[in-house]
């Protein structure tokens, strides 16, 4: 039977738009998903959004809509955007479905009759924006929370308490003997310590609002939102329900159960969900990955600091591939790491157009030019084998160290591994001169040694890409005619495909990017307004000038392509003193039935002329985008064939 993995993101917060640090979490889980199955494990991916909670119920009302309406539009874009960046999840779940809040109302109900929740009243600071209490000695400067940095409130409420403090002594016992709980090391570490230094029992549930769920037997309280949220992991599975078949199998009985995090929520997830499942008699079985945040050079993402980039700018721009590739690459194994387009480019530019994109190429038009498409794995008895053997070698060891780096979750450093073989399949090529060694008909098997060396390192260096690239390596697959099927962990072995017969028609993977330009289209999207757009500019004129120019409003009558110019098109628009025939250079951007009715703005004293045979008596306004694509500037509805325009 196979063994099973489990892995889940946090559910996010639906606050806006999802950013490239949002996108890194999922992204990272998605590569480690793939990894896992192509190891042939019985895989699930869970993802969603924590949709309670007053921050929501506040950015709804700031929106004018109901939270429901807020938080559905959201759930929305986090589905389309996972869509978009072929997240392969096999859940969403979101906390608003009844799935999930019927496990909450019973997990909630049963610790209070074991008393493990009990009722008391909590008065301190507040952070509305973690939606947490702090005690003095944690605040920033006396008043500020420690995660955000902005200010807190007092606030005294009668609220429910979850008692950490007796399951502490349990918890570091639990720590201790499982030393892979919780990675990497340093934030074992910290939550070591954070434990020892004395928990406090949580308050877990609020009464000042209640966009949440409720406590069912006490229905003025809501359930604070970190309960009700890393409960997502269970619900999801089915746990406490008619069909709990999922949780049996990938909780209760499953073999690996992976929860990835950023830092920020690292005590959510290390302390305080291990005590809860203790206090629900649930089995530990996850472990934990806090991975570090991506930062832009002035600090945090924050949309006010309009520092933020969004990941379907770079897709659209630069691929899927790309920038699957990078952001998973980038961010070094535990730490934070910089966004900055200087990388981002030089990334793609060094990884994936000149290393992987050239070695492709090259090889295949090789081998097209010296061996017609055609090559076999050959044994012969030249001093170049020694670089075959080497080459053979180290990608040994790399799919080795590949494996035990996903395995410690260090995609970065796995990635890298991948990037040795192709360097050294590229060595090869300056080692060997092919081009030399086909100018000797005596050295042909040599040749043909090398080619089919380099097909079989770009067969094996694709199958290790698979858990990152999504469109790359079915194109590389095709240019090798080798069957998608069987590239495989299993065949990642230099030797087990025989003979190429590669394609005569290559396809080209990966544009280069012109750097300075690219720098600059990512600076612009990362901060829109320091993108200044180069404006026409024209000598000043007086109002007096300006009221020379008649503008009227017209209202197309009929249009129809000019029977003489391709461009044309030949209106006929009624601008109130009378229906006066307008040729206008449109023809690429409209469809003459497209503008029939419209409202236009018409230049009525326009000096009448002839365009290719046509009358023209006067000018429809546009406006031109910076790709100089044309659109008829429309007037209000409100305004009338002949009205004014000034
Ligand atoms: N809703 C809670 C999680 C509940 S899980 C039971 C939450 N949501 S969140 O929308 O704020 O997203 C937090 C997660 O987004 C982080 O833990 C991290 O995985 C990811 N990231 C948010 N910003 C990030 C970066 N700048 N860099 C990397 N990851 C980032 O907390």
């Amino acid at each position: 039977m196979k063994k099973t993995f489990y892995i889940t993101t946090p559910i996010y917060y639906p606050s806006g738009k999802f950013h490239i640090g949002n996108a890194y979490t999922t992204c990272l889980c998605d590569t480690l998903n793939r990894y896992k199955e192509e190891q042939g494990y019985d895989t699930r991916f869970l993802t969603g959004t924590d949709e309670h909670g007053l921050k929501i119920q506040e950015a709804a009302k700031k929106e004018g809509k109901t939270p429901i309406e807020h938080v559905d539009y959201i759930a929305k874009l986090a589905q389309d955007l996972w869509k978009g960046l072929s997240i392969d999840i096999d859940d969403f779940i979101r906390t608003t479905e009844k799935r999930h809040e019927v496990v909450v109302e019973k997990a909630f109900e049963q610790l209070l009759a074991q008393d493990d929740i009990y009722l008391g009243e909590y008065s301190g600071n507040y952070c509305m924006s973690c939606e947490a209490y702090f005690t003095q000695t944690q605040l920033k400067d006396g008043h500020f929370c420690p995660d955000c940095g902005q200010e807190t409130t007092i606030v005294t409420e009668e609220t429910y308490f979850l008692r950490l403090s007796k399951y502490s002594d349990r918890l570091l016992d639990f720590i201790s003997q499982n030393s892979e709980f919780i990675t990497p090391e340093t934030k074992k570490n910290e939550v070591i310590q954070f434990i020892k230094s004395g928990l406090l029992d949580l308050s877990v549930s609020r009464t000042s609002f209640d966009w949440g769920i409720k406590v069912k037997s006490n229905p003025k309280h809501v359930i604070y939102v970190w309960i009700d949220a890393l409960l997502n992991y269970l619900s999801a599975l089915g746990y406490d329900s008619k069909d709990d078949s999922l949780y049996q199998k990938y909780w209760v009985n499953g073999d690996e159960v992976l929860h990835v995090t950023a830092k920020d929520i690292l005590r959510f997830h290390a302390i305080y969900w291990p005590i809860m499942l203790m206090a629900l008699n649930i089995p530990i079985k996850f472990r934990l990955f806090a991975h570090g945040w991506y930062l832009m050079k002035d600090g945090k993402m924050s949309k006010s600091k309009g520092n933020v980039i969004y990941p379907e700018q770079l897709t659209e721009k630069y691929g899927l591939d790309a920038f699957r590739y990078y952001i998973v690459r980038e961010l070094p194994y535990g730490n934070d790491g910089l966004f900055t387009p200087e990388d981002f480019v030089s990334r793609i530019n060094t990884d994936l157009v000149n290393d992987l994109g050239n070695l492709v190429s090259r090889s295949i038009s090789m081998v097209n030019k010296y061996f017609d498409g055609t090559v076999s794995n050959k044994t012969v008895n030249h001093p170049y084998n020694a670089f075959a053997i080497d080459l053979e070698e180290i990608a040994k060891k790399a799919f080795i160290d590949y494996q035990v780096y996903m395995d410690e979750f260090k995609v970065s450093n796995a990635l890298f591994e991948v990037s040795k073989i192709i360097a050294r399949t590229n060595k090869i090529i300056d080692e060997t001169s092919p081009w030399d060694l086909a100018k000797d008909e005596s050295l042909k098997d040599v040749l043909e040694m090398v080619m089919y060396h380099l097909l079989e390192s770009i067969r094996i260096v694709t199958i290790l890409y698979k858990p990152v690239l999504i469109e790359t390596p079915s194109k590389i697959f095709e240019m090798l005619n080798v069957e998608h099927k069987l590239q495989t962990f299993l065949s990642v072995e230099f030797g087990l495909k025989n003979t190429y017969a590669v394609t005569k028609t290559p396809i080209h993977l990966f544009p280069r990017l012109d750097a300075e330009k690219e720098i600059e289209v990512i600076k612009s999207l990362m901060n829109p307004t320091v993108h200044k757009k180069e404006v026409v500019e024209k000598p000043e004129i007086s109002i007096d000038t300006f009221d020379t120019v008649n503008i009227l409003v017209g209202k197309v009558v009929s249009a129809k392509y000019h029977p003489n110019a391709k461009k044309l098109l030949v209106f006929e628009i009624n601008t109130g003193d009378r229906v006066r025939q307008i040729v206008s250079g449109i023809a690429e951007f409209y469809k003459p039935e497209e503008v029939l009715g419209k409202k236009v703005l018409v230049i009525a004293n326009l000096k009448p002329v002839k365009l290719r045979g046509e009358p023209s008596e006067g000018m429809i306004l546009c406006g031109e985008t910076e790709n100089h694509d044309l659109y008829i500037i429309e007037a209000s509805n409100s305004l009338e064939p002949g009205d004014n325009v000034r």
